[in-house]
């Protein structure tokens, strides 16, 4: 496809429609947009990076790469887990970072308008100072863009209470392969008008076009929160005390679990005062201002009945936002002991403890560590499966331990992916949990917004591999 084609001659053409610093050439500054955060995940060597800053630079790269058959990685800040930002040999990386601007902010629409290259604390920040809340929260909000998390319809820690990305997409802006631009949704609260793109587009992790513009629903700033932390002897009265707490009829704004390995490594990458010989962590917010004392103080009760050996209640707003800090510095504190492999399955709650029991099963049958923790509240764990930095022959132990966690995550009426999307690390799994007739009209839906196959291709979807990747990890 690419065959014969410089990167020299590309960069040329890409000039004609973007400033001459837009468009990257030198190996050393190409070589630090081959890879997202999916650790053991293969990334090609891409021939040039683009860096446009309007839908029309947007539409000349899309335009150039459809003429020349060269395919089209986009990227935003790099952070997801599952490679689906990884370059391609031969692709030209479109990073969306300088289109980062928030374009309006509606107060009585409760909408916001954005470039993708927002950073999601950026927007969640700017929206709070008018007394708006963009809730979307993944742990990496401060380096994460609205582009991505769109892309990847990523999660967090407050979807249990309010959903994730998708749920707060109103419109897109897309630029199709061949450089037209498609707008999806609308701007109003409601809108049954045709099939619904814009949630077709959300989580299709750049394999159908290259989002430009985000319109994001808002609510009003929640009221002042309270959160608990409950220290549990095992990981089994944790999960108990989380379904019980998912039935109390109290709605918790965080509910979040982590095991003994992660708070082990959490202490051990920074003391954050956790209870280092805990045998599980739980945390649990309200944010209902006078009334989120009585609900802390409800779901400390479950907590208690379920086994808890103590439930601290954060003295005020500085500790309740430490204990939300700690929990966010998980990735970065299992990275900390050796190549972290991030799980991302979701389970019925009910199920929840069978899933413990289930990866303590396959870290010994794979003599690995498997820390454990994760979106309780929403069914959502994040199994992390550690190799030490390396062991060829454990790395090759954490594949197969990986592909049976999410055997594991659909035996118990599951999915194998809550919130980091299949990138290349799960699309075998994918084609386990769609189906031969699910993966076929996905197929066929690619198809109609990329016929020639160049966005993103070999992601998601099964089968469809590109040639040229080389394996680096
Ligand atoms: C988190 C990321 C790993 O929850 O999804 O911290
Ligand atoms: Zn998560």
């Amino acid at each position: 496809m690419t065959i014969g084609l410089s990167g020299g001659d590309l960069a040329a053409a890409l000039r004609q429609g973007l400033p001459h610093d837009a468009v990257l050439e030198n190996p050393a500054s190409i070589d630090a947009y081959r890879f997202d955060q999916a650790r053991l995940c293969p990334a090609g060597v891409p021939l040039t990076v683009v860096t446009p800053r309007t839908t029309e630079q947007v539409q000349h790269v899309l335009r150039t790469a459809s003429a020349r058959g060269v395919p089209v990685v986009p990227q935003g800040a790099r952070t997801g887990l599952s490679g689906a930002a990884n370059a391609l040999d031969g692709c030209i990386v479109v990073s969306m970072t300088r289109m980062d601007r928030i374009l309006s902010i509606d107060a009585v629409d409760h909408v916001a308008v954005v470039q993708p290259g927002v950073v999601n604390a950026d927007l969640s920040r700017a929206v709070l100072a008018q007394g708006l809340f963009y809730p979307p929260d993944p742990s990496s909000w401060e380096l994460s863009t609205v582009g991505g998390n769109v892309a990847t319809n990523a999660g967090g820690l407050c979807c249990v209470k309010y959903g994730v990305t998708g749920d707060f997409v109103r419109a897109l802006e897309l630029v199709l392969p061949g450089g037209e631009v498609l707008r999806t949704g609308r701007r109003t609260a409601k809108g049954v008008a045709g099939y619904d793109l814009t949630r077709l587009v959300v989580g299709s992790e750049g394999t159908l076009g290259v989002i430009t513009e985000v319109t994001v629903a808002l609510r009003p700033a929640p009221e002042p929160s309270l959160t608990i932390a409950a220290v549990f002897p095992d990981a089994a009265s944790a999960m108990t005390a989380v379904a019980a707490i998912m039935s109390s009829g109290v709605q918790p704004a965080m509910l979040e679990f982590l095991d003994g390995t992660t708070i082990r490594a959490l202490q051990q990458y920074r003391d954050l005062g956790l209870p280092a010989g805990a045998g599980a962590l739980v945390l649990a917010r309200s944010d209902r201002g006078e009334l989120a004392s009585a609900d802390v103080a409800r779901m400390g009760a479950s907590c208690r009945a379920a086994g808890a050996i103590e439930v601290a209640e954060a003295g005020d707003a500085a500790e309740s936002e430490m204990l939300m800090e700690a929990r966010r510095l998980v990735t970065a504190a299992l990275e900390n002991l050796g190549v972290a492999l991030f799980e991302d399955v979701a389970v019925p709650r009910a199920r929840l403890v069978e899933l413990v029991a289930g990866v303590e099963q396959i870290a010994a049958e794979h003599r690995l560590v498997i820390a454990c923790t994760g979106h309780a509240g929403d069914g959502n764990m994040h199994p992390v499966i550690i190799a030490p930095r390396g062991d060829a022959a454990a790395a090759e132990r954490a594949r197969s331990a990986f592909e049976a966690v999410m055997r594991l995550g659909l035996s118990l009426g599951g999915t194998i992916t809550g919130e980091h999307g299949v990138g290349l690390l799960k699309r075998q799994a994918l084609a386990q949990e769609l189906g031969p007739l699910g993966i076929a009209l996905q197929r066929q839906i690619k198809s109609v917004f990329d016929p020639a196959g160049l966005m993103n291709p070999g992601k998601v979807l099964p089968g469809l591999d590109p040639a040229g990747q080389d394996g680096v990890t």
